[in-house]
């Protein structure tokens, strides 16, 4: 079994994996805490992890049935992210590595997205070409091994999920906003607004034009006509960044795709892909499961090796 802590963000989160099956996985959101904010205050999200992650690593043993000794190694998420908040889990995780004895994996966060898809119940064989579409990336990715993969495209500007989340906020939505979007948009007609995607050269992305394009139509609107049109503009805007990744997906070829990453819960994108390998949604969206299954494919550090490793907030 292999226990991984995960605090990239604003969710702490810890989980005990044994070979492709999740024992156990806590996920402590603090979306509450930051909600009036709008977004993540990366300072609260630091402290607020240091009083969690304890509890998430108690918890995550507890509800796997396991003790220390159960364990082979401790998987953490090393980056990229909040720096200040990666950091509260890589010395949680070094603490708990050198008190039982074990050795120490480092994470990339991005390849533990690509590593949900390796759990129960897809546990999905490469190759395939997966999009990862997160808050902070979106990427093609060629993936031919367990241990890693090759980016074929990203974006050159803002994340699909940040697209989201941004066009949340301009629609006086709550925080995060993909999901909120999400379900505003089932009540809403797509093609009532044309929100055109950039067009960008070779396998590469770009949702900023998108965002300002609803800003301008956000601000032609008075107030009681944006809460008339609200479910349509969600409605709208969802279908241009869900048709922008589809199109990229079609372009990369490849007769194997898949999606991760918390905009791979989005029920558009979900439907809009019968056949893809599409994460499980409790895995879509950032937890410890997924970093412990990518953790099986990297070699684990040795104390006293660990002790030096340090967080890194950029891929
Ligand atoms: O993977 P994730 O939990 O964290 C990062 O690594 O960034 O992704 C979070 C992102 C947020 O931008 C959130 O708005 C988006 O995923 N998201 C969604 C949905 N659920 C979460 N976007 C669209 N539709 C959803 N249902
Ligand atoms: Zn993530």
């Amino acid at each position: 079994m292999i226990l991984a802590i995960e605090t990239s963000c604003d969710e702490t989160c810890a989980a005990v994996v044994e070979g492709s099956q999740i024992r156990s996985s806590i996920v402590a959101s603090q979306a509450a805490l930051h909600v009036r904010y709008g977004g993540v205050v990366p300072e609260i999200a630091s402290r607020r992890h240091l009083e969690l992650v304890g509890p998430a690593v108690r918890d995550a043993l507890h509800g796997a049935g396991a003790t220390f000794r159960d364990l082979r190694a401790v998987a953490v998420t090393a980056g990229p992210g909040l720096i200040g908040a990666l950091l509260v889990g890589v010395s949680a995780a070094k603490a708990y590595a050198y008190a039982a004895g074990l050795p120490l994996i480092p994470v990339d966060h991005l390849h533990g997205h690509v590593a949900s898809l390796y759990l129960q119940p897809l546990d999905l064989q490469p190759p395939f070409v997966c999009l990862l579409a997160s808050g902070g990336h979106t990427m093609l990715l060629d993936v031919r091994e367990r241990a890693g993969y090759t980016v074929l495209g990203t974006t050159l500007d803002d994340a699909a999920g940040e697209a989201f989340d941004k066009g949340a906020r301009l629609l006086g939505l709550g925080y995060p906003g993909g999901r909120e979007i999400d379900r505003l948009a089932a009540e809403g007609d797509p093609t009532a607004y044309d929100f055109p995607v950039a067009r960008v050269p070779g396998l590469d992305f770009s949702f900023s034009g998108l965002k300002t394009a609803l800003l301008y139509k956000v601000r032609e609107l008075s107030a009681d006509e944006l809460a008339a049109r609200r479910a349509d503009l969600a409605a709208s805007y969802q279908r241009a960044i869900v048709r922008a990744l589809v199109e990229r997906l079609a372009a990369a070829g490849g007769d194997r795709i898949a999606v991760v990453g918390g905009v791979a819960a989005n029920s558009e994108l979900r439907a809009a892909l019968p056949e893809a390998a599409l994460a499980p949604l409790a895995l879509c969206t950032d937890n410890a499961a997924m970093i412990a299954s990518a953790g099986r494919y990297i070699r684990p550090v040795p104390y006293p090796d660990y002790l030096s490793l340090d967080a890194r907030a950029t891929a």
